[in-house]
């Protein structure tokens, strides 16, 4: 028996990897957390899975349930969404199966932060602009920042920031980042990436907040940095004519030459 962590996805069902999907249909019980993963995912259960939503439910009650199909010998499908490397819980749950020795699998997914990238059809980290995305929260009710990871100190670099568990704190948020960003750097908070209902509301730190409608809340990414909206930035050096690299050596003197494929 098994219990295979799967990355959901950001929502829309078909971004669920072929493994995740595969993992899903080939275990007897499914433990998925509601508030986030779709639905239609669970269509991949086989009939007569057991199907638990876990949201309701604490971790000492997710634990019973998991010993519970271990003792029955069922492999279970545990279902987080997006990736499960960020924000997940995954961390105290594999404490759990490692104590009681149980075997596990981790099948990551699609993350947030890519799908709300995707939704604005841009790249994140651009030559000469930003070449590091910092993946952060601020602080919540249930989790204090630890000492170090200030907003401002992930400021200071200039990186493109992907802020998640955050939209309530976005004023906040951008008074904090405009002496380092400038009050014209560009914002986009992308609400449901991937979800029918997606919504995507772009702006500034200065006017991110008045153009927020009501009811964008909640499953929403902050991302914030000049390469959002840049233009006119160098390209990068991987397909530029005459670069001499692997896969395209440019003479006979290139040090890559032995692994041209023209040497086949
Ligand atoms: C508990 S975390 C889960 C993160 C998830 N593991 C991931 O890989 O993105 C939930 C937060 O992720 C972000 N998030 C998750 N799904 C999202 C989506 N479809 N669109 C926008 N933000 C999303 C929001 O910031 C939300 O508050």
């Amino acid at each position: 028996m098994t219990v295979h962590f799967i990355g959901a996805g950001p929502g829309a069902p078909d971004l669920l990897t072929l493994r995740g999907r595969d993992l899903i249909a080939a275990c007897p019980v499914c433990l998925y957390a509601g508030s986030l993963v779709p639905q239609a995912v669970l269509q991949h259960c086989p009939p007569g899975a057991r199907i638990v939503n876990t949201a309701p439910m604490d971790l000492s009650a997710i634990m019973a349930e998991i010993s519970k199909a271990h003792h029955a010998g069922l492999d279970v499908a545990r279902l987080h969404s997006g990736d499960l490397s960020v924000w997940s819980a995954m961390g105290e749950q594999l404490q759990g199966l490692e104590a009681m020795g149980i075997p596990y699998t981790v099948t990551p997914g699609v993350p947030s932060f890519a799908a709300a990238a995707a939704a604005l059809g841009t790249e994140l980290t651009l030559p000469g602009i930003a070449q590091s995305v910092v993946l952060t929260r601020t602080q919540g009710r249930a989790s204090a920042m630890p000492e170090g990871e200030a907003l401002t100190a992930f400021a200071a670099t200039g990186a493109t920031l992907a802020i998640h568990l955050s939209i309530q704190n976005l004023p906040q948020i951008a008074a904090e980042l405009r002496p380092y960003y400038g009050s014209d750097c560009p914002v986009a908070v992308i609400w449901r990436a991937s979800w029918p209902d997606q919504r995507i509301i772009r702006g500034t730190l200065d006017s991110i907040q008045a153009r927020l409608p009501e009811g964008i809340e909640r499953t929403a990414l902050i991302l914030v940095g000049r390469a959002l909206s840049a233009t006119g930035f160098s390209q990068s050096r991987l397909y530029a004519a005459g670069y001499d690299r692997r896969y395209r050596p440019q003479s006979a003197d290139s040090p890559w030459v032995e692994w041209s494929p023209a040497d086949d």
